[in-house]
C-alpha cells in the first residue's frame, strides 16, 4: 500500500513524465501507457495459456488443442502486439527530432552545477547558471555537453534524457505546451553530490521571456556587499556581468536574485540560505569545488547574499 501510495505521487507534479507539460514528454507518456498495456495484454494472454495447460499436468493430453493453444496463444498473439508496439514506437521517432526554430541554449553539466548560455537567433549571448528559462510554445534547442565527467539532462515535465559528454555536443529539442516552474535533474551518476545537483525550469510567455532576455545586459546595483563579495575574491571563479567579477570556474551570478534556488536547486533562493551556502558549502554540497568559507562572518556573509539578491 506504501509502495503503491508513493508510486502514485510521483505521477504528478513538476517533476513528473507522467505529467507532461510539453511536445515531447506528451509524446513520450502516451507512448508509456501504450507500452503498458500492450504488455498487459500479453502479459494476460501467456498467464491465460499457462493456466489452461496446468489443467493437463494429470493427463489426458490433447495434442490438437495444446499445438493450436501453444500456437496461437503462446507465439502468433504476441508476435503481432509486440510487432505493433514495435511499429508505434519507432514511429515516434521523426517527431521527437524536429528542429528549433531560433533560440538555443547551451547547457553545461559541471560538478555539481549547470552553467547556462542563451543563444538568441538576433542579439548577443547571455550567460546564467542553474536556472533556465524558456518561452512557452516554441521550439528551444539545446546544446548539452560536459568539461569533467558525464551528467544527464532531464526534465521530466517537458522532455529529454539526454547524456552530456565531455568532448561531445548532443542536442535535444523542447516544446513546452504550459506556462509555470518545472524541475530537471541530473540522471547520470556524476560524483558526491549528484544528488544535489538540480535546476528549475521557466516557462514563460515569449514577451515576458524576451524582456527578461534583454534586461540581462543592464548593470548590477552596488551595497557593501558587493565590496565584501569583491574582498573576498568571490569573482575569481564567479562572473558578475558590469563589475570586476569575470571568474569561469563557478555559476554565473548576474542576475542571481531572479533565481528560485540556490546549489542548483539544492535550498530556497533566500539571503539566510545564500549566506549559510557561503559558509558550509562543503557539508551542504560535498566535494563541490567551491570551498567553505567558514571565516567569514555571519553578518558579513548575510551581507554578500543581500547584494547577490538584489541582481535581478
Ligand atoms: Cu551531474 Cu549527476
Amino acid at each position: 500500500m506504501v509502495t503503491l501510495g508513493v508510486g502514485l505521487s510521483a505521477c504528478a507534479g513538476v517533476q513528473s513524465a507522467l505529467d507532461p507539460a510539453g511536445h515531447e514528454a506528451r509524446e513520450v507518456a502516451t507512448l508509456f501507457w501504450v507500452m503498458l498495456i500492450g504488455a498487459a495484454v500479453v502479459w494476460t494472454a501467456v498467464i491465460g495459456v499457462a493456466v489452461y495447460a496446468s489443467r493437463f499436468k494429470s493427463g489426458p493430453y490433447d495434442d490438437a488443442v495444446g499445438h493450436r493453444v501453444i500456437l496461437w496463444g503462446g507465439v502468433a498473439f504476441p508476435t503481432v502486439v509486440l510487432a505493433g508496439l514495435l511499429v508505434y514506437g519507432l514511429g515516434l521517432m521523426p517527431k521527437l527530432r524536429e528542429p528549433g526554430e531560433g533560440l538555443r541554449i547551451d547547457v553545461s553539466g559541471e560538478q555539481f552545477w549547470w552553467r547556462v548560455t542563451y543563444r538568441p537567433k538576433d542579439g548577443a549571448a547571455v550567460a546564467s547558471a542553474n536556472e533556465i528559462r524558456i518561452p512557452v510554445g516554441e521550439r528551444v534547442e539545446f546544446a548539452l555537453t560536459s568539461p569533467d565527467v558525464i551528467h544527464a539532462f532531464w526534465i521530466p515535465a517537458l522532455g529529454g534524457k539526454v547524456d552530456m559528454i565531455p568532448g561531445r555536443v548532443n542536442r535535444l529539442v523542447l516544446k513546452a505546451e504550459k506556462p509555470g516552474v518545472y524541475r530537471g535533474a541530473c540522471t547520470e551518476f556524476c560524483g558526491a553530490s549528484h544528488a544535489l545537483m538540480a535546476f528549475d525550469v521557466r516557462v514563460m510567455e515569449k514577451p515576458a521571456f524576451e524582456a527578461w532576455l534583454k534586461a540581462q545586459s543592464a548593470p548590477p546595483p552596488s551595497a557593501k556587499g558587493q565590496d565584501l563579495f569583491t574582498r573576498h575574491g568571490c569573482g575569481a571563479c564567479h562572473q558578475v556581468s558590469g563589475t570586476d567579477a569575470k571568474g569561469e570556474v563557478g555559476p554565473e551570478l548576474t542576475r542571481f536574485g531572479d533565481r528560485l534556488t540556490v546549489g542548483a536547486g539544492l535550498l530556497p533562493n533566500t539571503p539566510k540560505n545564500v549566506a549559510r551556502f557561503i559558509r558550509e558549502t562543503d557539508t551542504l554540497k560535498p566535494r563541490s569545488k567551491m570551498p567553505a568559507y567558514s571565516a567569514l562572518s555571519n553578518e558579513d556573509a548575510l551581507e554578500i547574499a543581500n547584494w547577490l539578491g538584489s541582481l535581478k
